[in-house]
């Protein structure tokens, strides 16, 4: 394991449950940044999702572990051990875990709005940018955070936001907060290897 003492890339895992668009970012940005890490298992909590079809184009070894409790990512974090993952990073991962203690401050997730505005069991995809608009927000955005046995909850690591916009809908909203979580995901991993003591 490398979260510390050593400036070696991270192994990275992915954990996703849908398209993959967040692993698609991350495998592009560490593609130009292969000093920062490498992307080495992705675990979909279901079959059948394109995020395992992108997974097999990149090369990266991928499997499916359902995730229908939160005790069931027991079964996950073995599996990341077992490869000597250094950290985790939710990638449209829509399952509730139960962190272990070994696992604690390292596992992100990236969240669709500002949190702890719009969060939360059941705010999810566009759910999330449909109750932004409702709202009549000015501004939206997306956080990166430490996950927790809590959906949306842990310690924030960073935020980036965007304007909400006369006339947005849910889908334009969505497309505009994707593009700021295409730069706040980058900006994470870079603060991770920034904080990595050097020897
Ligand atoms: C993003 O909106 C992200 O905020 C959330 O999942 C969405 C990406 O899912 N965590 P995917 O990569 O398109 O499956």
């Amino acid at each position: 394991m490398n979260v510390g003492g050593s400036s070696a890339p991270f192994s990275i895992g992915i954990l996703l449950s849908g398209t993959g668009r967040t692993l698609d970012n991350i495998v592009s940005f560490l593609a130009e940044n292969p000093e920062l890490g490498h992307v080495d298992t992705v675990v979909s909590s279901r079959p059948g999702v394109l995020g395992l079809d992108k997974a097999a184009k990149y090369d990266i070894p991928h499997r499916v572990i359902p995730c229908q409790q939160p005790e069931d990512s027991a079964a996950i974090f073995d599996h990341l051990d077992q490869i000597g993952i250094d950290f985790v990073l939710l990638a449209g991962w829509l399952r509730l875990l139960r962190i272990p203690e070994r696992w604690s401050q390292r596992v992100l997730n990236i969240h669709p709005s500002l949190i702890p505005k719009f969060s939360g069991k059941g705010f999810y995809g566009s759910r999330v940018h449909k109750a932004v608009i409702e709202a009549g927000e000015s501004e939206s955005g997306c956080t990166v955070h430490y996950v927790d046995d809590v959906y949306d909850h842990g310690r924030i690591l960073l935020q980036e936001r965007v304007p909400v916009q006369a006339g947005d809908t849910a889908e334009t909203l969505a497309d505009r907060v994707f593009q700021a979580e295409c730069v706040a995901y980058p900006k994470a991993i870079r603060l991770l290897a920034a904080s990595r003591p050097t020897n």
